[in-house]
């Protein structure tokens, strides 16, 4: 009997077989998802990755020697069946399956190959410890789940393959060992051997090869790339993750954002068949912070924060107005309806802003009377509380939020708390797909550790004309040519115009504190390349892993990532990172120290 797939053509995907194909012989392939012997009848539901069929073995149809050969079918074993479609008998039908109108009788069978018992089921909806599925991750991959997102991801490449290449975009490749950059996040290093003691880095981006390709004349660059990050993993994180990434020469910012736009729209409407409202609405850095405390705004409900600093300037609370006196700021947010919070429940919003450095959370609860219920009320005037409910729209049943703090920590504390506040109350519609750009982003942002200011986004990056005359005076103040566009409260891109002029490129290395010998040793050759004649360029990458984890409602973007690594950066399957042998390292010319050796 032979085990091969000689003399066999595959007719379709198990998932494709319909009432059309009745009384049609088929030639079908894939895993046994199921088997159940029905007293001398065998069903088994054969899988493959468009989905299920129901198969039937029946010793008058197939013999009594492949018979017993079905009868030693296990889940997951790989066959090949031929058979005949048949109509299910009535009221036999699976109303849940494409399929479920039919089956196959089966006239012929092979079986290609063996399987043990899986550890977990192939199956969606299934509660098992991620650990084990991404030890197994060719298991975990034949569920439907899986397999959408990387088919999803499949298709999103091509449409924005065709796209950009429709727009005169050149696909260019950029190399993966390249020299180390200290700007940014932490880099990989891979050893030379070669060159004793020296090393590659892998790339966090293909930023300055991208510029200099500019420089080349290529006008108009794309790749979907891989990048390297050395940095804390979170829910949206990888070290290892994928970019499309794109840059166009003699732009402006309108350009970039338009190519951009035009091409989210296109693969939105090619892979989703969604129609995207254009123009994507827009806002200012400075907009989404006061609003929504977030640089990047969810816009799919309200709740927004309201300035309350005049009104608690004006009253007796020492701890709100000693903050506005250092420079800081108070704002509140109005939870509607909330009045009915418990204690814990105040508590466990408190415990969350302190999380971003809040010192508390004050709150003023309307209760259904009208009256007043507040830790912070005994310090005000009975006109300053009506004034702060008044400001925040307040009813009976609300309860207002505020915290006083610096900028940052106000921002940050209740923008986190109106997150929570959108996810508790339910205001947030997982159906929608909001797409912001925030434009006018600082140039900068100071670095109390280092006690310099530091690239926001990078030091290529052009300050906006009318803010040039500051880059020397008050660099806190310039905003920059930079942009990212944001899915319903994710970054999933950003870039920027980028600077090329020689003088304006020096001024912006002085601001950063860097000197010049710096500046050559960091990006001596990007420097060079400047020196023969750089066009007016800008561009943006956009994560994909993220944008498609988006698209398909996933948490996390270790659901669109074939071969992901875990929290601790390790790939539990091939397991890396591991030690090598001693042998490769006298090569590399590397001795190992470990932390407490
Ligand atoms: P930036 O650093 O903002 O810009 O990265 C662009 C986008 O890449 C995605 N991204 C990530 N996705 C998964 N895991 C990560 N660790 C990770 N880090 C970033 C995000 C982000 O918006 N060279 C510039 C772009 C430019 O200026 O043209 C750059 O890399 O979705
Ligand atoms: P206190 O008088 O310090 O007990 O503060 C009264 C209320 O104000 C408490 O509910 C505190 O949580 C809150 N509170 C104190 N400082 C701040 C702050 N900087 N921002 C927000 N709430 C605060």
């Amino acid at each position: 009997m032979s085990d091969s797939m000689q003399g066999l053509k595959r007719s379709c995907y198990c998932g494709q077989v319909t009432a059309k194909d009745v009384d049609k012989e088929v030639t079908l392939t894939g895993w046994t998802h199921r088997r159940r012997d029905h007293g001398g009848v065998i069903f088994v539901d054969l899988r493959d990755r468009e989905g299920l069929v129901q198969v039937v073995f029946d010793p008058t149809a197939i013999g009594p020697e492949l018979f017993d050969l079905a009868e030693t079918i296990r889940n997951e074993y790989v066959l090949a069946i031929t058979g005949r479609v048949r109509l299910r008998p009535e009221g036999s039908a699976n109303p849940n399956l494409k399929t479920g109108e039919i089956e196959v009788l089966a006239k012929d069978l092979r079986i290609f190959s063996a399987a043990k018992t899986p550890p977990f089921y192939i199956e969606d909806d299934i509660t098992v410890d991620e650990s084990i599925r991404l030890k197994h991750r060719y298991l975990d991959l034949r569920r439907p789940q899986l397999y959408k997102g990387l088919a999803l991801r499949s298709k999103v490449n091509q449409s924005i393959r065709n796209y950009f290449t429709a727009h005169d975009f050149l696909e260019v490749e950029t190399p993966t060992l390249i020299n180390s950059s200290p700007e940014g996040a932490r880099d990989f290093l891979v050893p030379s051997r070669l060159r004793a003691g020296e090393f590659y880095a892998l790339p966090q981006s293909p930023q300055i090869y991208k510029q200099i390709l500019m420089v080349a004349g290529i006008d108009r660059y794309f790749q979907i790339a891989h990048c390297f990050r050395d940095e804390d993993l979170r829910a949206d994180r990888q070290p290892e993750f994928t970019q499309l990434d794109m840059e166009m020469s003699f732009v402006e910012q309108e350009d970039v954002i338009q190519m951009v736009e035009g091409m989210l729209v296109t693969v939105f409407k090619e892979t989703l068949g969604l129609d995207l409202p254009q123009p994507f609405p827009r806002m200012t850095w400075r907009d989404a912070m006061e609003r929504f405390g977030s640089d990047k705004p969810d816009t799919r409900f309200g709740l927004e924060m309201v300035e309350v600093g005049d009104i608690i300037a004006e009253s007796e609370f020492k701890a709100f107005t000693s903050v506005l006196e250092k420079g800081g700021r108070v704002k509140g947010i109005n939870a509607k309806g909330c009045a009915g919070f418990s204690r814990r429940e105040i508590d466990e919003l408190t415990k969350l802003t302190a999380i971003y450095g809040a010192k508390g959370l004050a709150y003023i609860t309307i209760q259904e009377d009208g009256s007043y219920k507040s830790p912070i009320t005994k310090f005000l005037t009975e006109e300053q509380t009506v004034a702060l409910v008044e400001r925040m729209a307040g009813q009976p049943g609300d309860i207002l939020f505020f915290v006083a703090d610096t900028f940052s920590v106000m921002t940050a504390a209740l923008g986190h708390l109106r997150l929570r506040l959108g996810e508790i109350l339910g205001l947030i519609d997982k159906d929608k797909f909001n797409f912001l750009w925030v434009v006018e982003f600082p140039q900068f942002e100071y670095s109390p550790e280092e006690k310099r200011y530091m690239a926001m986004h990078h030091p290529f990056t052009m300050p906006m004309d009318e803010d040039m005359a500051m880059l020397d005076k008050d660099p806190g103040q310039v905003r920059a040519k930079a942009y990212d566009i944001v899915l319903n409260g994710v970054e999933v891109g950003g870039g920027s115009i980028r600077i090329h002029q020689r003088q304006v490129q020096e001024q912006m290395f002085h601001a950063l504190g860097l000197t010049p010998e710096q500046c050559r040793s960091k990006f001596g050759y990007l420097l060079d390349a400047f020196e023969y004649g750089v066009p007016p360029h800008g561009g943006l990458a956009i994560g994909i892993d993220r944008m498609v984890m988006l698209m398909l409602k996933r948490e996390s973007i270790r659901d669109v990532i074939a071969f992901p690594k875990t929290q601790s950066a390790m790939d539990l399957m091939s397991i890396a990172p591991s030690t090598v042998d001693a042998k490769q390292l006298e090569e590399l010319h590397i001795a190992v120290k470990l932390p407490n050796s």
